[in-house]
């Protein structure tokens, strides 16, 4: 019998963020990184909206970033080829869409495939799509949240991984409720990045 291979070195999960907007959940993954609540590190974050909130956010934090303007791509799919360059010249594991208000091709998708995770503000599968805040509040339901899911084709489809619940209170604005949610937001998307990671293989359990 050949000898037995010792086990592999554990290395943290490289992690890839995009962001297009203020950045939030992006920075409560680094710092789930960073509190060794995920053994990963945000190896990059790809923007597409120059001087987005996330950007900034990541010049603070000293987190590499580059910029894909989409105005600057002639299609979704030639946006996607962009950031599939950059990531794999990254060498990220996964990916996560932090507020990556682009809807995603197969290019994307096909190269990391269950290994590309999004957020989204409602309890899907209810409120799909954009402004979904202010859908539940239009709704009148008493209950939404947010879920973090596996990124396939239909756009905010895909097995959940994480949701959390938040109660409407009377007399909740669009803001008042968004904020509520983000909260929930930082909490579970670190959590989803481990069960995706350990779904795919790319973390063992112990790990966690
Ligand atoms: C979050 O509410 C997320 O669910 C949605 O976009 C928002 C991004 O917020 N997809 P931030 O930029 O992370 O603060």
């Amino acid at each position: 019998m050949p000898p037995s291979q010792p086990p592999a070195p554990l290395r943290p999960l490289r992690l890839g963020v995009l962001a297009s907007g203020s950045g939030s959940n992006f920075e409560a993954l680094v710092e789930a990184c960073r509190a060794d609540a995920l053994p990963a590190e945000v190896a990059l974050l790809v923007v597409n909206n120059p001087g987005c909130g996330a950007e900034q956010r990541a010049a603070r934090l000293n987190v590499p970033c580059t910029l894909h303007d989409h105005r600057r791509y002639g299609s979704r799919e030639a946006l996607d080829r962009a950031l599939v360059d950059s990531l794999q010249g990254a060498a990220v594991d996964l990916v996560v869409m932090a507020g990556w208000m682009r809807i995603v091709t197969a290019e994307l998708i096909a190269a990391f495939p269950d290994r590309l995770v999004n957020i989204h503000p409602s309890l899907l599968p209810s409120f799909r799509g954009a402004r979904a805040v202010e859908q539940a509040l239009a709704a009148g339901v008493t209950l939404t949240g947010c879920s973090a899911h596996l990124v396939h084709l239909e756009v905010d489809s895909g097995p959940i991984l994480v949701q959390a619940a938040v109660p409407i209170a009377s007399g909740d604005t669009i803001e008042s409720l968004a904020a509520r949610i983000h909260r929930q937001e930082h909490r579970i998307l670190p959590l989803a990045v481990l069960l995706a990671a350990q779904r795919s293989g790319l973390l063992g359990s112990a790990q966690a």
